[in-house]
């Protein structure tokens, strides 16, 4: 299964339906419309890593580019594929992608609740530094979380 999946980054709009059909298996009520999907598409600082099989489309990744920080906004893997490290497999390629753009943290917020994820981002090496209360309603506090980009990660890509 490894061999056969490829990470494609994506601005192209045909690609739009694919991230809706991630975005409904893997948050039901809470998905993202077409609009707003559309909508990050088209922002210029967006950078958008689709992951694939040959069949089907598995997961995406967004992160928003502001000068040198990233900030992760979106990750969703479809039920049928998670836990069986394809987050993982999509963090660690974001990684790469954000090196090669100079990127030098990457921050993100995750609702205390979402166990599953704030396991995901720690298994990558996202760190705690604070909690916002009630960030999420009044019973639903966020993790702000930070990945800082390694020193020689930094030179790995200068020398190139
Ligand atoms: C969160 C999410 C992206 C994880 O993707 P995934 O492909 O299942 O994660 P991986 O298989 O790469 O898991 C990596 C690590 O994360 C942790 N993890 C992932 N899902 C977990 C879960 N449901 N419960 C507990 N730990 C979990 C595990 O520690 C795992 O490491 P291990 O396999 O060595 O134990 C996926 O569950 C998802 O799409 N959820 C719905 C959308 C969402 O909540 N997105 C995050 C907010 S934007």
């Amino acid at each position: 299964m490894w061999r056969e999946i490829k990470i494609v980054e994506s601005k192209d709009l045909d690609q739009v339906s694919a991230l809706l059909d991630i975005e409904r298996e893997a948050f039901g009520e809470k998905a993202w419309n077409l609009e707003m999907i559309k909508s990050e598409f088209q922002k210029h600082n967006n950078v958008i890593l689709l992951l694939r099989n040959d069949q089907s489309e598995i997961g995406y990744v967004l992160m928003r580019r502001i000068l040198d920080e990233g900030e992760l906004l979106r990750i969703a893997i479809r039920p049928a594929f998670q836990k069986m490290g394809y987050g993982k497999y999509l963090l660690e390629s974001l990684f790469k992608k954000a090196k090669s753009q100079r990127i030098r943290k990457i921050y993100l917020e995750v609702s205390e609740k979402n166990i599953g994820a704030v396991r995901l981002y720690q298994k990558v090496g996202f760190q705690k530094m604070g909690l916002r209360k009630h960030y999420y309603g009044l019973n639903e506090s966020a993790y702000i979380m930070v990945y800082p980009l390694k020193e020689e990660e930094k030179d790995d890509q200068n020398s190139h």
